[in-house]
């Protein structure tokens, strides 16, 4: 596919990305692309499956970690459905879409929907995102990269299967969430996805399962076990559980009512899964020092305009 240029990026769009890729190369401490990284940053979150609650889990896992205190940017990068922007019931006017084209500043399009909580709508921009060549990526990144400052974790709602933006988005997080259900096509769908990441990134990258939808926490967890032993018999590689949501219609009803589950006052029996990943994730983070205000070594930007660049070397 021919790359996307984008009719109305500026006239100095050259000189920034000569920048950006100036700064990538002066980041010396960078770890090397899929590197493991202790401190958890961005979680990009996936399935093999289409429709096993990746959206409802991004959207109350973020609304658990703002509740501890973390800021949380939330990127709806689902790009064939993307609705997070749904789920919370909020008409955003504009999406990345209109960044790329330099019709509208990041600030314009990042949406606050609580005090602690942000939402980037992708859009058909993200598209283009992923389709940017070289300098429109790193002419994006620029625009993009005051988002990672004013946050404390990114979380990327991705689109369900293996596209190469969806591995783009996974390679350049510091975690991946994958989700399944109990149904057999989901578990056979989502070994699918492990395999191919583990694969892409040779075995350096860190990647936590949760089972959505389950009956008991027993059925998630024999769920979990099948893959677990799928990936170290086949991949010699022991995937961690990160834990499970059962079958909530509460979740269901938050849907209609486009508002998250996490923000009605009465608790349902899913509060204390969102809560217990939640800790998880925080614990993930530099011992829950978890903080904006702590150098970063790398961030989900900067490697994903590495993965750009490492693309057109090719
Ligand atoms: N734990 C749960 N219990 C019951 N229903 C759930 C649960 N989690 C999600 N759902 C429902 O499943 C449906 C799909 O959820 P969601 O949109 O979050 O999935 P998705 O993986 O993001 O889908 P897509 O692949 O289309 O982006 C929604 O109707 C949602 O209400
Ligand atoms: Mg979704």
């Amino acid at each position: 596919m021919n790359p996307v240029i984008m009719p109305a990026m500026p006239a100095k769009y050259n000189d920034q990305a000569t920048v950006l890729r100036k700064l990538v190369s002066e980041k010396k401490d960078i770890l090397p692309l899929g590197d493991k990284i202790t401190g958890v940053r961005s979680i990009a979150i996936l399935s093999g499956k289409g429709g096993v609650g990746k959206s409802n889990v991004a959207v109350n896992l973020a609304l658990a970690l703002a509740d501890k205190g973390l800021d949380i940017a939330l990127l709806d990068a689902d790009l064939g459905l993307a609705n997070i922007d749904i789920l919370f019931g909020v008409m955003p006017k504009f999406n990345l879409g209109h960044v790329i084209r330099g019709e509208k500043e990041l600030s314009e399009v990042v949406c606050k929907v609580g005090e602690r909580l942000s939402i980037i709508p992708g859009g058909v921009g993200l598209r283009n995102l992923a389709e940017l060549d070289e300098q429109g990526q790193a002419w994006m990144m620029d625009r993009l990269s005051s988002l990672e400052e004013d946050t404390d974790l990114l979380i990327i709602d991705a689109s369900a299967g293996i596209h190469k933006n969806v591995l783009s988005f996974a390679m350049s997080s510091d975690m991946v969430m994958l989700i399944t259900t109990p149904e057999p096509t989901a578990i056979r769908d989502s070994y699918g996805v492990l395999k191919s990441l583990y694969q892409a990134a040779k075995g350096a990258i860190s990647i936590g399962l949760l089972v959505n939808m389950a009956s008991d926490e027993k059925e998630a967890f024999l769920v979990a076990e099948r893959i677990i032993s799928a990936s170290e018999q086949f991949l010699s590689f022991k995937v961690p559980y990160l834990g499970c949501v059962l079958w909530d219609s509460e979740i269901r009803e938050s849907v209609k009512k486009r508002k998250p589950l996490l923000l009605n006052e009465a608790e349902s029996a899913s509060f204390p899964y969102f809560r217990a990943l939640a800790q998880k994730i925080y614990e993930s983070s530099e011992e829950g020092q978890l903080s904006k205000k702590l150098a970063r070594r790398d961030t989900f930007l900067l490697r994903l305009l590495r993965q750009a660049e490492n693309r057109e070397k090719r």
